[in-house]
């Protein structure tokens, strides 16, 4: 199966459904802190993304027989990814939660991840955090044409391990676009000039989950909630990435030039 080119109408789609997805992630982001549940986040998660006249392309995706049952993913502390909000789990002071926002618009779908601290956090916590963006940042940059995939799994993978962290091997980014996985796949891990050529008009979501420990994860008995197998800290970071002649573009930013845009809301 071949790599889906965007033309200049579909990629017109992606950037205002990537708008969307990170206004509703820079906005809940500000919701984030003690004392409030990951219920109570999901559900202003629901309610900007609906007040943007998008979907959540979360809710209801399935995999086999089972349908994600909330609208985000909210995944805190030893949880990697695909948390579900829960009235259960309380915030506290000191925790990290990684926000996962994908949504769809117009039929296109815009993917996004980040992860943020819950008050004060431990300096071992803030800099997982951090290796884990810059990773995300190393990654991107190797995303320009004439490149392969593995130079972007092998520049993310290179990063964390050389501050003694671990990469999640059994999830991987993808690209993204009318569904919210297409081709290619996109490692944590590689070998540089191995995998797929880069072309312009490929839109990629670029996500780094990296453990303090062992990258082995296991899933809770929810069927959707992946947490590390060590239960140490685990922190994930995502943006949805094209591919031009002039460089790789995030679609992902905030848009401050659209009625989309974070000050619209
Ligand atoms: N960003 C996640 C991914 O690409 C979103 C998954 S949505 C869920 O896999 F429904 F699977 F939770
Ligand atoms: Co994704």
């Amino acid at each position: 199966m071949a790599i889906p080119i965007k033309n200049e109408r579909a990629i017109a789609q992606m950037r205002d459904a990537c708008a969307i997805a990170s206004t509703v992630l820079y906005k809940l982001r500000d919701s984030v802190g003690p004392g409030i549940t990951t219920y109570d986040l999901d559900q202003i998660g629901r309610e900007l993304i609906a007040g943007l006249g998008a979907r959540s392309a979360c809710y209801g995706y399935q995999v086999d027989s089972r349908r994600f049952p909330a609208f985000t993913c909210l995944s805190v502390n030893e949880e990697v990814v695909h948390g579900i909000g829960s009235l259960k789990r309380v915030l506290h002071d000191g925790d990290i939660i990684a926000l996962d926002l994908v949504v769809e618009y117009e039929g296109y779908i815009g993917d996004n991840a980040m992860t943020v601290a819950v008050g004060k956090i431990s300096d071992a916590r803030a800099k997982l955090l951090r290796v884990t963006e810059e990773s995300l940042r190393l990654g991107i940059a190797q995303a320009t044409v004439g490149n392969r995939i593995g130079d972007i799994s092998h520049a993310v993978q290179t990063h964390v391990e050389k501050h003694g962290f671990g990469v999640v091997r059994d999830m991987v980014g993808h690209g993204v676009g009318t569904s919210m996985h297409e081709e290619p796949q996109i490692p944590n891990f590689g070998r540089r000039g191995k995998g797929e050529l880069i072309k312009p008009g490929m839109t990629l979501a670029i996500e780094p989950m990296v453990n303090v420990g062992s990258w082995r994860t296991r899933t809770l008995a929810d069927g959707w909630t992946i947490v590390t197998a060590d239960s140490k800290d685990s922190a994930h970071f995502e943006h949805t990435v094209l591919t031009t002649e002039r460089g790789p573009e995030v679609l992902t930013l905030p848009r401050l030039d659209s009625p989309l845009s974070i000050h619209a809301v």
